[in-house]
């Protein structure tokens, strides 16, 4: 039985007083809540600050971007040292909005797969079709080349700590989400392609959360597909009310 987790991306946003306030408010309201894996992703800047916080708590710290080399002359940027010192245990992988806005390739996805799995983080390796490509009716070919390229020299035992989120770009901060069955379409052909790489027993253990404009109102209608295995949330995981309650509709019933 896969347990379901969901992710809170607050992208670029909130100050470290902000921060604190809303970690303060979600630790209060997700404190009782069991049968989910919660995680939250903050700016670089308030890390430390939120790490302190979340100590003893039932929500684990991410980051949503790092580069693959451990230390040197990269400008700008931070390492999976860096994250895994200041308690980083997640790091989001190949957002649609680092591919799309910074350029990232799958190919430089794979080697930041890599060295975040040798640091011992789980990986969110994100994945989606644009609207162009779904209209020409090449999302699943988009994702499939995606999911294999990213997923490219890593093995069995590594595989089982990553997590795939499938992010219809198309959806991402539109209000406009997939459809349960045009995601769980999705989710089935990446657990396909998942098998033909693993095998069944570790596909099926394989987490697939869906990303783009998930909220509290289309949460369990999400949650009732078999190969949906929770979420990442973007706008709705900036107030703790409206993640709080997508936490708790993301268990399985
Ligand atoms: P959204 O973002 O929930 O605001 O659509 C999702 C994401 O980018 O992970």
């Amino acid at each position: 039985m896969r347990i379901p987790i969901v992710g809170g991306n607050w992208k670029m946003n909130k100050t470290i007083p902000e921060a604190v306030n809303a970690v303060e408010d979600l630790k209060t309201r997700l404190e009782d809540v069991e049968g989910v894996e919660i995680a939250i992703f903050p700016p670089f800047t308030a890390l430390k600050m939120i790490q302190g916080l979340l100590n003893g708590t039932n929500i684990g710290l991410g980051a949503q971007n790092m580069y693959y080399e451990e230390r040197g002359a990269y400008t700008g940027e931070i390492s999976p040292l860096m994250l895994q010192n200041v308690g980083c245990r997640y790091v989001v992988l190949g957002h649609s909005e680092r591919r799309g806005y910074f350029g990232e390739t799958n190919e430089l996805i794979n080697e930041k797969l890599k060295t975040a799995l040798s640091f011992e983080l789980t990986p969110i390796v994100c994945v989606g079709e644009k609207l162009k490509e779904r209209k020409k009716g090449k999302a699943t070919e988009v994702v499939n080349i995606q999911i294999r390229k990213c997923l490219q020299g890593i093995g069995a035992k590594e595989a089982e700590r990553v997590v795939i989120a499938y992010e219809p770009v198309w959806a991402i901060g539109t209000g406009e989400t997939a459809t349960p069955s045009q995601a769980e379409e999705m989710h089935r052909g990446i657990r396909r392609i998942l098998r033909e790489l693993y095998g069944e027993e570790l596909a099926n253990s394989i987490r697939i959360q869906y990303g783009g404009s998930v909220k509290p109102k289309n949460i369990e209608d999400l949650m009732r597909e078999e190969d949906i295995d929770g979420a990442l949330v973007g706008g709705a995981s900036l107030n703790a009310e409206s993640f709080a309650s997508i936490v708790k509709g993301s268990r399985r019933l």
